[in-house]
C-alpha cells in the first residue's frame, strides 16, 4: 500500500488573497504548501493597471512569513474601459500573467465587468496577438436563465463565440462545474484549459440545500448535480493536460457568509492538498494527483513546472483547524465531510 507520495510543489491557477487583514490570515495558508497562485483581481477597487497589479503583489509579498519563497502570478480584471496599449505594456513587462474576465453581475465584485463583450473585442484581439492568456468567469447573468444553467449557456453564447472570433486567444475556462465544461475543455485543444476546484470534486448541489441552508458550501459558480460532480472527478484524474487545479479559495469571514444575503465562497487553502489527495485515492487515481496539482497548470501557461518537491504522508486523521482566526473575524475552513489521511509532511 502506497503511504507516502512525493509531488513536484503544486501550483493554485486560480486564487482570492483579498487584502489586508484577510490577506495576512490567508496568504501563509497558501504559501505553505504551493510554489505559486494565480491571483484573481476583484478587490474593491479591482486591480484594473500593471501598476495596481505591482503594488498589490508587494501587499502579497509582505503578508508572508519571513523566508517564504511564494510566487504571486498577477492578473488584470478586465473592464468595458480597459486600455489595449496598457495591458500590452503591463505583460510584456512582466506584471501581469493573465486577464480575467468577470461578467458584470456574476459573482463577488463583478461590477466592474463586462457586460457586452463586443466592447472587449479589440483587448482580446490584442491578448491573442501578445500571447496574454484570457480567465473566464463562464457564467451568463441574464435573469432568465436558471442559475444552474449559467455555465453550459456561457459556453454557448459567450465563450463559443469569442473563440471562434478569436481563434489564437489562449483562454482558462474558471472553476467548470458541468458536465458541458468538462467536454468543451476536452475538445479546445492546446489554447484552451480548465480549472477545477477541489470543493467542485467533494459537494453537488444536495450538500447546499438538503437538510437545511449550508452557506459554507455556498459558492460560485454553485455546485450542480451529481452527475456533473461525477464528471469532473473523471476529468481531474484523468491526467489529461486540459484539467488543473484552481482552488478559488475564496475566504469572507463568517459575519459575512452567515447573513440573508450570504457572500459566495468556500475557503479550501488550509486543507485542499489533503482532500486532494483522499479524492484522488478514491479514484484510485493518486498517480495522476501531480498532473493535476503541478504540471498541467504551468504547461498551459508556458511556465517550467517547479523542482522542488512536497511529500504527503497517510496516517491517522489530519486534524486542521475548523477555522482561521483573522482580525476581521474567523474564517470557517471547508469541511470536506470526510476524514482526511494524507498530511503534508515535508
Ligand atoms: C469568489 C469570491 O468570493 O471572490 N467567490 C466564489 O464563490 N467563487 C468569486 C469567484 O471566483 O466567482
Ligand atoms: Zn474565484
Amino acid at each position: 500500500m502506497t503511504d507516502t507520495l512525493t509531488l513536484r510543489s503544486p501550483d493554485d491557477w486560480h486564487l482570492h488573497l483579498r487584502d489586508g487583514a484577510m490577506l495576512r490570515a490567508v496568504a501563509p495558508e497558501t504559501a505553505r504548501h504551493f510554489a505559486r497562485a494565480i491571483i484573481m483581481p476583484n478587490l474593491v477597487p479591482p486591480v484594473v493597471t500593471g501598476a495596481q497589479a505591482a503594488a498589490y503583489r508587494e501587499r502579497i509579498l509582505a503578508a508572508l512569513p519571513d523566508g517564504t519563497s511564494f510566487q504571486p502570478l498577477m492578473t488584470l480584471y478586465l473592464t468595458e474601459d480597459t486600455n489595449p496599449d496598457d495591458l500590452a505594456k503591463a505583460h510584456a513587462d512582466g506584471l501581469i500573467m493573465a486577464v480575467k474576465l468577470y461578467p458584470a453581475g456574476a459573482t463577488t465584485n463583478s461590477a466592474s465587468g463586462v457586460a457586452d463583450f463586443d466592447k472587449v473585442r479589440p483587448v482580446l484581439e490584442r491578448m491573442a496577438e501578445i500571447g496574454c492568456p484570457l480567465c473566464v468567469h463562464g457564467e451568463v447573468v441574464d435573469s432568465d436563465v436558471d442559475i444552474f444553467d449559467r455555465e453550459a449557456v456561457f459556453i454557448d453564447r459567450v465563450l463559443d463565440p469569442i473563440r471562434r472570433a478569436t481563434p489564437d486567444l489562449r483562454v482558462v475556462m474558471e472553476h467548470i462545474t458541468t458536465k458541458q465544461g468538462v467536454d468543451y475543455a476536452a475538445e479546445g485543444g492546446a489554447s484552451l484549459g480548465a480549472t477545477i476546484t477541489t470543493h467542485h470534486l467533494v459537494i453537488n448541489r444536495n450538500h447546499i440545500l438538503a437538510g437545511g441552508i449550508k452557506p459554507h458550501y455556498y459558492c460560485l459558480p454553485v455546485a450542480k448535480r451529481e452527475e456533473h460532480r461525477l464528471a469532473l472527478r473523471k476529468a481531474a484524474t484523468s491526467g489529461d493536460p486540459s484539467y488543473f487545479l484552481g482552488t478559488d479559495s475564496a475566504p469572507h469571514t463568517d459575519a459575512n457568509k452567515l447573513l440573508p444575503c450570504g457572500c459566495a465562497g468556500c475557503f479550501t487553502a488550509t486543507n485542499t492538498l489533503s482532500i486532494l489527495a483522499e479524492v484522488f485515492e478514491q479514484d484510485n487515481a493518486l498517480d495522476k494527483l501531480e498532473a493535476f496539482t503541478s504540471l498541467n497548470g504551468p504547461r498551459f501557461y508556458g511556465l517550467p513546472a517547479n523542482t522542488d518537491t512536497i511529500t504527503l504522508t497517510k496516517g491517522d486523521p489530519v486534524k486542521y483547524p475548523d477555522q482561521i482566526e483573522t482580525t476581521d473575524g474567523p474564517v470557517t475552513v471547508f469541511d470536506p465531510m470526510m476524514p482526511l489521511h494524507w498530511r503534508v509532511t515535508t
